[in-house]
């Protein structure tokens, strides 16, 4: 068994050995980034030095990091990724470049001196190469010259080998490295392109030549550099043979202490092993986030936002374990003593993080009681409607007015025999965020998102997909309608004829196309007549304010909307369209969803 404690120490060990500084982490809360909430990854602070600066520590630094990450929150309740997480990381700042630092991460990892971990269960993929960098055939040279078979690298696209900090910043293509968590050996040809379930990343290594300077312009940086992050939790899991990051040390004690206080026992139902989880991931992130050397308060904005959306999100899915009261206390404080060794700010914020949790958690039961309240005062009104459907604007108005999450609501209407319109609610909350949003362009990036996150990537789909029809099928396609839920999309468009099973795979394949692209989505507000002779689309009929908001999506498309939109093409995931079918004369209607 190798603990977290003994495999950080390993890891500085070994870049030491390579004569690598240690430098220590930095806060959870970046200092002078306005453009990110939270320390996504270990180069963050090292963004100044990446860039070209020199850094006091030399040429060769290694560091551990603690890391927040909140765009992956619908995955988390799985076994392999976390909202709050440790960085290993190594850099060379214009030293070394791909051939040592691929060398240093295999003897890292398969020397028996360090981890040893068995070779024939370990794969890599690469760039393949695109419009901005050719094919990094160098690095799979390397990776073969330390005895990696052909058939265990994989050649993948910018959305897998291209890695950036954000929009704009040093970036570059990376190699990554993955371990096979299966039984037994993988099987011959296998590699994360051809089985990605089986391999789960522990290691990315990012080769930081290139600068982005705007959604058009990638420059050289005046050195090569290498970024490298390795993921703790997981690395833990691949050396103790567990096939999640919830069945280790860093979080068994975590789940023990919610046992002791929820009654329930791990391992009973899928439903609520999840939600102990979900729960245990974010105590320890806003405890890690409350006990930050910059002291983060719950609130409703920003950086205190995404804290209050993690609380409250582990106090509902306490609901589901049937426990009533404040109860995160005890798991939090077990997480201030697994990583107060390493992070000794948590212990001297002890108090702190435990006040904090209390009063937003109390808070938060009382929302939650309000609610009910309004809700059954509701009740005999609702239960008169012989459908027995509630309104989308009334759970949008508990929502609105008391906080009152919407997954509650359908679960007491559910309780009451009722469903509620969820695509009336859909909507007006998708207004509701609009409008918000507007006014905080950029702040919420990295931000919390379960429901909005879904809709805004249908919304940015849409507008790809309206592009791609128009160059497939002609430029009298115009859109007629728009409907999108957390679910899917639904566009209706004017065309004569049905759409041929080629054409709409055509459709769909540029579409793919344009994701894989990973295009940057910008905005930019400009009066709607130079709007419209830059060439953007604008909605016939359409009655628009003098300013408009423009949305670029790369070369791609260009269209006049009210947002919001994901930051990236590349986060929408695969674009699949599942029907073309009428809608009325001389229009057609697309019903799609992003996988
Ligand atoms: N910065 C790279 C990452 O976070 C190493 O994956």
């Amino acid at each position: 068994m190798i603990t977290p404690d003994q495999l950080r120490r390993k890891y500085l060990d070994f870049f030491k050995s390579k004569n690598h500084a240690v430098i220590s982490g930095k806060s959870l809360i970046p200092e002078n980034d306005p453009t990110v909430l939270f320390t996504t990854a270990g180069m963050h602070p090292l963004v100044p030095y990446l860039l070209g600066e020199p850094h006091p520590a030399g040429a060769r630094l290694v560091d551990y990091q603690k890391c927040v990450r909140t765009g992956d929150i619908d995955e988390v309740g799985d076994p392999s990724h976390l909202t709050c997480f440790e960085m290993l990381g190594n850099w060379s700042l214009g030293d070394y470049f791909k051939k040592e630092s691929i060398a240093y991460s295999w003897e890292f990892l398969t020397s028996p001196a360090w981890l040893g971990l068995d070779p024939r269960r370990l794969s890599v993929t690469v760039f393949k190469g695109d419009e901005n960098a050719p094919r990094d055939d160098e690095s799979a040279a390397h990776w073969k010259a330390q005895g990696v078979p052909e058939d265990r690298i994989a050649y993948l696209p910018a959305s897998d080998n291209w890695w950036a900090a954000g929009p704009t910043g040093p970036c570059g293509p990376d190699t990554e490295i993955f371990y096979w968590t299966a039984d037994g050996l993988p099987p011959p040809g296998s590699n994360k392109g051809t089985d990605s379930a089986n391999w789960m990343e522990i290691w990315n290594n990012v080769f930081m030549e290139y600068n982005r300077v705007d959604e058009k312009t990638l420059v050289k940086l005046p050195k090569q550099n290498v970024d490298t992050g390795m993921g703790l939790e997981r690395t833990i899991a691949v050396l103790n043979g567990k096939s999640s990051v919830y069945l280790t040390e860093s979080f068994q004690p975590i789940i023990a202490a919610i046992e002791a206080v929820s009654g329930y026992r791990y391992g009973g139902d899928p439903a609520k092993d999840s939600s102990v989880r979900i729960i245990a991931d974010h105590v320890r992130s806003s405890t890690m986030i409350l006990g930050d050397h910059k002291g983060v308060s719950p609130g409703n904005v920003g950086a205190g936002y995404v804290l209050r959306r993690l609380i409250r999100r582990a106090v509902r899915h306490g609901k589901k374990l049937g426990v009533e009261g404040s109860f995160l206390g005890k798991p939090a404080a077990v997480v201030v003593d697994l990583l107060s060794g390493a992070y000794p700010e948590l212990s001297d914020n002890r108090e702190r993080v435990m006040s904090e949790l209390l009063r937003e958690e109390e808070k938060f039961l009382e929302t939650l009681q309000k609610g009910e309240h309004e809700f059954e005062k509701m009740l005999p009104n609702l239960l008169k409607n012989p459908q027995k459907i509630m309104s989308g604007r009334l759970a949008f108005k508990l929502y609105d007015t008391y906080g009152f999450p919407i997954e509650l609501t359908l679960e007491l209407a559910a309780e009451n025999g009722m469903t509620v319109n969820r695509e009336e609610f859909d909507e007006a909350f998708r207004k509701h965020q609009e409008l918000s949003r507007a006014g905080a362009e950029g702040t919420f990036k990295g931000g919390l998102a379960d429901q909005s996150e879904a809709t805004t990537r249908y919304h940015t789909a849409t507008h790809l997909l309206h592009k791609a029809l128009r160059m497939v099928l002609g430029d009298h396609v115009a859109q007629k309608g728009s409907n999108i839920t957390a679910e899917r999309l639904r566009f209706d468009f004017s065309h004569p004829a049905p759409m041929t099973p080629e054409e709409v795979q055509r459709v769909q394949d540029i579409v793919n196309e344009q994701i894989g692209r990973d295009l940057p989505v910008t905005m930019a507000v400009m009066p709607l007549e130079e709007a419209k002779s830059s060439g953007a689309m604008a909605l016939f009929g359409e009655k628009y304010e003098a300013m408009v908001k423009v949305y670029t999506m790369g070369d791609f498309s260009k269209e006049v909307c009210g947002g919001p939109h994901v930051e990236r093409t590349g986060l929408l995931g695969k674009f699949v369209i599942q029907k073309e079918q009428s809608s009325s004369a001389g229009v057609r209607r697309i019903r799609a969803v992003l996988e």
